[in-house]
């Protein structure tokens, strides 16, 4: 990774042009810098102040503080982003804490929404300490689920505790099932035995695949294991991000929902925190800084 200059983003009429104060890259799109070329910028989740309106009239106005998930190109000292991926920020937040938000928090709803109502219920998380799996653990918790999750460390345990999980373990295998629903982010070997943790008629929703190794299931290990477990694959994208991002900002406000941020360096750091977010050296989200906050 190297800064390079670029013409400032030209917004289409739904956009507003934000001066980005900063940034949170994700593990995913870590993935797609392994194929660099021509194409998108990279970059979704941005915190910062409009310095553009929309010119549909759509949207915050010019000096209003924001997060947003744009498509592309957050990674920037400007981003055009669609109006109806814009959350305006209470002065209260920070654009660190902001930034923090966008696709970990949205997904974290949206696969909470997806598991339905987990009050009473017995859940397994597993990639706990990630992104993601900070912001589920919260909400899941404060919705009353009984919570087991998986993390690599006590350390990083202790903190999810604090955010109201129940148990905490280091490996799957050690999870005490059944549960009703299963959270499963990191694939390979990882899956069939959290799958194993399902009671019968479960549901593990699959939402990501950390390792990078593909899962292989075998139809004679599952006649051994729970009946009738609904596997769901989980994607985030589809209604309009603002909404969920504006409640994510009403949650943070409120003191209800608390973004566990374990790096915050300066933008010229990236490439280093990009490596130390693949390598599993940061606990919840890493974010960058401009330098352009006031
Ligand atoms: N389906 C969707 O719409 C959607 C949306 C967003 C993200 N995702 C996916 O959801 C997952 C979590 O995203 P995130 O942004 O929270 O990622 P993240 O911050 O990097 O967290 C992933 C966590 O998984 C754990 N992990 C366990 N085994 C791992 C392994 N073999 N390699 C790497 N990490 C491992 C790590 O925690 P420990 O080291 O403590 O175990 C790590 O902190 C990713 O797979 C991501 O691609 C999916």
């Amino acid at each position: 990774m190297e800064f390079t200059d670029v013409p400032q983003p030209a917004p289409q009429a739904h956009e507003a042009l934000i001066k980005v104060e900063a940034f949170a890259p994700n593990r995913g799109e870590t993935f797609l810098l392994e194929r660099p070329g021509p194409g998108p910028l990279p970059g979704k989740d941005i915190a910062g102040l409009v310095v553009q309106a929309a010119a549909d009239g759509s949207g915050p106005g010019v000096g209003t503080r924001v997060t947003g998930h744009p498509p592309q190109g957050g990674w920037a000292e400007y981003a055009a982003v669609p109006t109806h991926s814009l959350a305006v920020l209470p002065d209260a937040i920070d654009s660190t804490r902001a930034a923090a938000l966008p696709l970990a928090g949205i997904t974290a709803l949206r696969l909470l929404r997806a598991a339905g109502s987990l009050t009473g219920r017995r859940v397994l998380l597993t990639g706990a300490s990630g992104g993601v799996g900070h912001y589920v653990t919260e909400l899941a918790a404060a919705s009353g689920a009984d919570l087991t999750v998986v993390t690599a460390t006590p350390e990083r345990g202790r903190r999810l505790a604090d955010l109201g999980a129940a148990e905490v373990v280091h490996e799957v295998a050690a999870a005490q099932g059944p549960f009703d629903v299963v959270l499963e982010s990191t694939g390979g070997p990882e899956l069939p035995t959290a799958l194993s943790k399902a009671r019968p008629g479960g549901l593990l929703i699959w939402f990501g695949q950390a390792s990078r190794t593909p899962v292989s299931l075998d139809f004679f290990d599952l006649l051994g294991g729970p009946a009738g477990v609904t596997i769901q694959h989980f994607h985030y994208a589809g209604a309009p991000y603002g909404p969920d991002l504006a409640a994510l900002v009403r949650l943070v406000e409120q003191g209800r929902l608390h973004p566990e941020i374990g790096r915050v360096a300066d933008w010229d750091q990236t490439a280093d925190v990009l490596v130390d977010l693949r390598e599993r050296r940061v606990r919840g989200k890493a974010v960058l800084t401009t330098g352009a906050a006031r």
